[in-house]
């Protein structure tokens, strides 16, 4: 990011005087598996306030369909789940992280079957599906295509009796408070409560990812990458930012919300087509339509350009209609209420933005570069994917780095002698507060350009038009102070874009989820190395 775009430390001008003040050993932004996965754990040892921006149970969490990749049956083995997640990864997973995550994936996993989690079981035994790029079947899942939901219950029913946990629903985090590059809380807002400084001894952010930054999305409304962003300003490192995964199989009717078709439609046995009816992912992988994310996405694009075409097709009606039905519940009642018949009608889809694979750089403590600051989940860049996710590996990888982050906060917190101080704070950011800006209109052509010129294929002549679009879009939004979340989303938005952009532009080769035409290789001699962020001292 170039130093005259650079943002202003924080989105609001603010006084800790004219503030209501919170008071929380622990701190948790996010509501999702990470977030709540944290909370539960962190409050074995003290108090916990968990804030999120919606209700409790609007996150990409609730959303997940397929499954959690984890070793679990007697014939799997922890060794080939890692060597899955690495060779997906092409060379830029952190292999002791793998290693971690992978291991302690069953514990948590039994642990949420503890909790009240029920998932799918023929005769008593867990059923384990295939995604594409897992060698096994090892991705188990609830209520045939709703693991998120169940997950998601599980956990807010497991806080709901603990007296160490508090929640702030509809609670917006707008910044990360700092002292001498310590994190001290944050400033959020509530729309009937108005500003408040929560101070905490320790900081978690859960906050997930960003696929609203694109056109196309299977990420709800609130995946507006603000964590990322709120990092950023607080001087925390950002890695990977270049990859962002793009799902194949999104349901493309005009007009309509892009709903997930999970990839283990395709591991049941569903076939792509492409307009003329011929399936073509053969013709690209030897895994054919089991090949990794990164592969089918691009083949779908290039058959949809080859066709002349808006999306190819998922073909199922070979399966049988009960077995079909009985698998893939919502996604039938979703596709029925556009008139599609799952076992009879051929099924549009089209790729779409869904996981950010980069974020906040973090140890294997889920500890960032601020002091006492901690990420965890999709927000977090923890070095589990590389250059290319797993299907099933992220809800895995929330569960996992959660517990570490509400394990390792709450362990510091005992240790330390150090009380919560709160200090008077008035950061005055010398910004405008009369705006005459459309923001849903700048809100909806960021999206378009991202998706037109940063999706699935990228070349230098696309990406400095974006770069130089987003500049110019910053130059007259970041300047100006805003009093709600529409106006703080959007400015999280061209921040979080601006970093894509410039990491994609400067990653000079294809790896993964970065497909770049214009340098079509892997360079390994160059680029077997990530490409880490950090905003200019100002
Ligand atoms: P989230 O679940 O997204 O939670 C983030 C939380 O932060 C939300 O509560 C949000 O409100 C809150 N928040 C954000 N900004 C602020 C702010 N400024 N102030 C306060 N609160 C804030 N992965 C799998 O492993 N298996 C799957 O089958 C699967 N299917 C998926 C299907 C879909 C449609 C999608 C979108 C994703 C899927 N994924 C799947 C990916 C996976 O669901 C996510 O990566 C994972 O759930 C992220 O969890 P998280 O806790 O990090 O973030
Ligand atoms: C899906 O069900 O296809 C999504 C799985 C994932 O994103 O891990």
């Amino acid at each position: 990011m170039k130093k005259s775009t650079e943002p202003k430390r924080y989105l609001i001008s603010f006084d800790s005087h004219t503030t209501s003040h919170v008071f929380t050993d622990i701190l948790i932004i996010g509501s999702g598996v990470a977030g709540l996965s944290a909370a539960i754990e962190a409050s074995k040892h003290c108090s916990v306030l968990v804030v999120t921006k919606d209700k409790i149970d609007e996150n990409n969490t609730v959303y997940a369909q397929g499954g959690i990749a984890v070793v679990l049956s007697e014939n799997d083995a922890i060794a080939k789940h890692i060597k899955d997640t690495l060779d997906a990864g092409q060379g830029l997973c952190d292999t002791p992280v793998v290693k971690t995550i992978i291991s302690e994936g069953p514990e948590r996993v039994k642990e949420l079957i503890e909790w009240g989690a029920v998932f799918d079981r023929e005769d008593d035994h867990l059923v384990f599906t295939q995604e594409g790029g897992h060698h096994f079947p090892r991705i188990i899942r609830a209520k045939g295509d709703s693991t998120g939901k169940e997950i998601e219950q599980a956990l807010i029913r497991t806080i709901k009796g603990n007296k160490n946990i508090k929640v702030f629903e509809h609670t917006f985090t707008i910044d990360i408070v700092t002292r001498d590059g310590i994190c001290h809380g944050v400033i959020a807002w509530h729309a009937k409560k108005g500003y408040m400084v929560i101070w905490a001894r320790r900081t978690i952010l859960a906050t997930g990812g960003c696929g609203q930054v694109y056109r196309e999305t299977t990420n709800p409304d609130v995946a507006t990458g603000d964590g990322l962003a709120m990092a950023y300003r607080a001087g925390a490192a950002l890695q990977d930012m270049e990859f962002v995964q793009f799902h194949p199989t999104t349901l493309y009717i005009a007009g309509a919300v892009r709903f997930l078709i999970t990839e283990t439609v395709r591991g049941e046995g569903g076939i792509l087509r492409n307009k003329k009816g011929e399936r073509f992912m053969p013709w690209y992988h030897s895994q054919a339509e089991l090949a990794p994310r990164d592969v089918v996405s691009q083949s779908i694009l290039k058959e949809m350009q080859k066709t002349d075409h808006t999306n190819v097709y998922i073909d199922v009606r070979h399966i049988p209609k009960e077995r079909l039905y009985a698998r893939f519940p919502r996604i039938r009642e979703i596709c029925a209420s556009f008139g599609i018949d799952i076992a009879r009608d051929l099924i549009p889809v089209r790729p779409s933005a869904h996981y950010m694979i980069g974020g906040i750089k973090v140890d294997r403590l889920s500890r960032t570069t601020v002091g006492q600051l901690y990420a965890c989940g999709e927000v977090a860049c923890s070095g589990m994917h590389g250059a290319n996710r797993l299907g099933s590996n992220s809800l895995l990888e929330g569960l996992v780095t959660g517990y570490r982050a509400g394990k390792d906060a709450g362990a510091s917190i005992q240790k330390s002698v150090r009380k919560l101080v709160p200090y008077a704070i008035r950061e005055s950011m010398d910004l405008s507060k009369i705006s005459w800006l459309d923001l849903d209109d700048i809100r909806n052509s960021l999206k378009s350009l991202m998706w037109r010129d940063a999706g699935i294929e990228r070349d230098e002549r696309h990406l400095l038009e974006a770069g130089e679009m987003i500049e110019m879009w910053g130059s007259y939004v970041m300047d100006k102070e805003f009093s709600n979340p529409t106006g703080w989303e959007l400015q999280n938005m061209i921040l979080v874009s601006g970093l894509i952009v410039s990491s994609a532009l400067k990653r000079k080769e294809s790896r993964g989820v970065h497909h770049r035409s214009d340098y079509p290789e892997t360079d390994n001699i160059r680029w077997k190395r990530h490409i880490t962020v950090k905003k200019a001292k100002s």
